[in-house]
């Protein structure tokens, strides 16, 4: 399948690995990359330049296809090194960027004079269109579902996805809640050019997890997310937990005064515990609606491949087959 984002991105198939902490590691993106799809590395997962730089390396040993670097900007305790984070990618010669939380345009001219192309994660039509003002190369357009930060607009992908179509000229994929090949069919027709997966790909042989973590998403179901950090408008989609709902209870005493300070314990470090260790109830983790489309522990080629012909099918059989 050819379209906007395959071109652009040099990838067989339109479908990206976003960029997970503590999961976006070498392993799982020279898979989905070796899959033809795009993976990417998560860069602060990398503790400073310099890991990041052997982490983008060792992904090289493991795949000669493209991959991508993920740079987040959200609010921090401590903010990272950002410019050594991306001179540490232009240096290995990345050429693929998907930044997220805040505006990237501060970063942009290093990037462009890189030859990188810039794709921008982003929850709502407007920070879209900045991101296409500013130059980005395309967008990833996060709906309400999506396991992670989903902003603070609640709009589900069934309208987000046509009105970003409505006011886009550069390349976007779909993000949140897609899982198969009926999410890259409906995103197609809602005028994406792929799609984007997160928790689908943790559910794989090749991601670097703990097995709790697999099996937690494999026994979940469309119902056990919940929303955490409302108040603090940093909201973030996690698996329901102990952690989450103790988490749940401080703000809803605390209401409009609670503070970081206050839910640190279920929010702070835990990705390592949960992620390396598998202990399930260290802390609030990221984790899509989408889990309840999830039923297996595919390879990334199985998934991507199973992904590629059953959409094939699905529009030859089902959707042109509708016109006869
Ligand atoms: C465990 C986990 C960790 C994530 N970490 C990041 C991150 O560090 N940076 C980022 O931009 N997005 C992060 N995301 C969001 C994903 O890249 C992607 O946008 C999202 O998972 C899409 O929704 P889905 O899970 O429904 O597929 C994370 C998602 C998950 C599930």
């Amino acid at each position: 399948m050819k379209t906007r984002i395959t071109e652009l991105l040099g990838i067989q198939h339109p479908i990206i690995q976003g960029g997970m902490h503590y999961v976006g590691f070498a392993e799982l993106a020279a898979a989905v990359s070796n899959a033809g799809g795009l993976g990417i590395i998560t860069g602060l997962t990398q503790k400073t330049p310099q890991d990041l730089a052997r982490e983008i390396q060792r992904c090289q040993r493991m795949t000669d296809r493209p991959f991508g670097v993920n740079l987040t900007f959200l609010p921090m305790i401590t903010s990272p090194d950002y410019a050594g984070y991306i001179q540490a990618l232009i240096d290995g010669g990345v050429k693929i960027v998907e930044t997220a939380g805040r505006n990237p345009q501060v970063y942009l001219p290093q990037l462009r004079a890189a030859g990188v192309k810039v794709i921008h994660k982003c929850t709502s039509v407007r920070h879209a269109r900045k991101a296409q003002d500013i130059g980005c190369d395309a967008v990833s357009v996060d709906g309400f579902e999506c396991g992670g930060h989903p902003g603070e607009d609640d709009i589900p992908n069934m309208i987000l996805l046509p009105r970003a179509a409505e006011e886009l000229s550069i390349p976007f994929v779909a993000s949140g809640g897609m899982a198969n090949a009926r999410s890259l069919v409906a995103a197609l027709a809602l005028g994406a050019d792929g799609i984007n997966m997160g928790t689908r790909f943790i559910a794989t042989q090749e991601a670097p997890v703990h097995e709790n973590v697999k099996q937690a998403i494999l026994a979940a179901t469309e119902l056990d997310t919940r929303l955490v950090m409302r108040p603090l408008r940093n909201t973030e989609r996690v698996m329901n937990n102990a952690a989450v709902e103790r988490l749940l209870e401080k703000e809803a005493a605390l209401g409009k005064s609670i503070k970081i300070e206050d839910i640190i314990e279920e929010v702070a470090g835990v990705y390592p515990r949960i992620m390396m260790n598998g202990d399930m109830d260290a802390g609030a983790w990221s984790c899509g609606m989408v889990a309840g489309l999830i039923h297996d522990i595919p390879t990334c080629r199985d998934l991507i491949q199973g992904i590629m012909t059953e959409a094939e099918a699905l529009i030859r059989d089902r959707l042109i087959g509708l016109l006869d």
